[in-house]
């Protein structure tokens, strides 16, 4: 086989050259020389609008600068990331009424100056978890009439801290965990009706949580709230949910328990000391009025000795009288005298 010879070499080269001067002509004004794409009508303020022409495919060659896209009632059945991830000035994006079935992580990830989405009356089935994540700058987003769409990652919308208006109505929900909702600090509108919402204890939070000032949000099942507000229902699911007692019920019990045993024992403590003071008192009386009587007698027996005389038990300390005393006075005599050595009493 022959190898190419110098014409053939450098038509390629040719081509790449072109290709190269079109590049660079086209890419920084595209909304200006690379028209519009076909059945689509652009102008001047970077909208593109394509509604309504059938369209089963998204549109290419669409202006690298595009503002605004619309591509509703069609039947476009997939957005590419690739094709859209090069609009990264779109600021608002219309694909209503078409047959997108599903919204991968990456569709959209690389327009962050988007703030309107509409990807109502599609059919769409589920949506993930990291979907809407590049979208910092959402503010309004429709979910509407997707009769299929039934399920919705707890964290979906969890990174869309602009987000202010969430249309989530006429689906097939009937579940939806709010706890990221709550948490989203620009929200101030849900739409949630129509959904055959289930309401058990699994929507617990989102029935106490939801206004309805329509009127449509209402439960599908269980069968004896089928119809019912959900907005009506939250409290009683509240009381329903949580018959049993909860954590902090117990921890509750326990600390009552404490606070009574604790006051009981210092009590106890208290009289004991009470007593014994009392005894110690009373002891000293009696042994003044002994002393009293002995050294009218003239005895020269020690105080240790006289401790003992009387359960005729001998007493010998080395910690001196006064301890030795307290001892005796706060345990039985037998006990000071056969177990604490301190102050070990022995029989005569
Ligand atoms: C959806 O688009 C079709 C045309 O493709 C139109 O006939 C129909 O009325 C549209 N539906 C809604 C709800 O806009
Ligand atoms: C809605 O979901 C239920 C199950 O939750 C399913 O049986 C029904 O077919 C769904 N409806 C549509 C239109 O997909
Ligand atoms: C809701 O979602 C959050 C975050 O994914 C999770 O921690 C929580 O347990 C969920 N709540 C319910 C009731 O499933």
């Amino acid at each position: 086989e022959k190898l190419a010879t110098g014409p053939h070499e450098i038509r390629p080269s040719l081509r790449l050259l072109f290709l190269f001067i079109f590049v660079m002509g086209v890419a920084p004004s595209p909304a200006l020389t690379a028209g519009c794409p076909d059945r689509c009508v652009c102008d001047d303020q970077l909208v593109v609008q394509c509604a309504g022409q059938d369209l089963t495919q998204f549109p290419n060659d669409l202006p690298l600068a595009t503002r605004q896209l619309i591509i509703s009632n069609n039947r476009i059945e997939d957005l590419p990331a690739l094709q859209l991830n090069y609009l990264s000035d779109l600021v608002y994006l219309d694909c209503s009424n078409n047959s997108l079935t599903e919204i991968s992580e990456s569709t959209f990830g690389n327009l962050r100056k988007l703030a309107y989405l509409d990807l109502s009356f599609n059919i769409l089935v589920q949506i993930e978890d990291r979907t809407f994540g590049p979208l910092a700058s959402l503010v309004m987003l429709r979910l509407t009439d997707n009769p299929s769409l039934r399920e919705i990652h707890p964290d979906a919308f969890s990174e869309n801290m602009a987000l202010q208006v969430l249309d989530m109505s006429r689906n097939n929900l009937t579940v939806l965990n709010i706890s990221s909702l709550i948490a989203l600090p620009a929200l101030r509108s849900l739409g949630l009706s129509s959904n055959p919402w289930r309401c058990d204890c699994d929507t617990e939070d989102l029935c106490l949580w939801v206004l309805d000032p329509s009127g449509q949000t209402v439960c599908h099942s269980p069968p004896e709230l089928a119809g019912q507000r959900v907005a009506e229902v939250g409290m009683q699911l509240r009381i329903d949910c949580h018959q049993g007692l909860g954590y902090w019920d117990y921890l509750f019990f326990i600390a009552i328990g404490f606070v009574i045993f604790s006051a009981g024992t210092v009590s106890a403590w208290v009289m004991g000391v009470l007593m014994v003071l009392y005894e110690r008192y009373r002891k000293r009386k009696s042994e003044e009025l002994d002393s009293d009587d002995e050294d009218e007698r003239g005895g020269t027996r020690s105080d240790d000795q006289r401790l003992c005389d009387e359960p005729r038990l001998h007493c010998r300390s080395d910690y001196g009288f006064q301890y030795c005393n307290m001892l005796f006075n706060i345990l039985d005599k037998q006990s000071v005298c056969t177990r604490v050595s301190v102050c070990a009493c022995e029989r005569e």
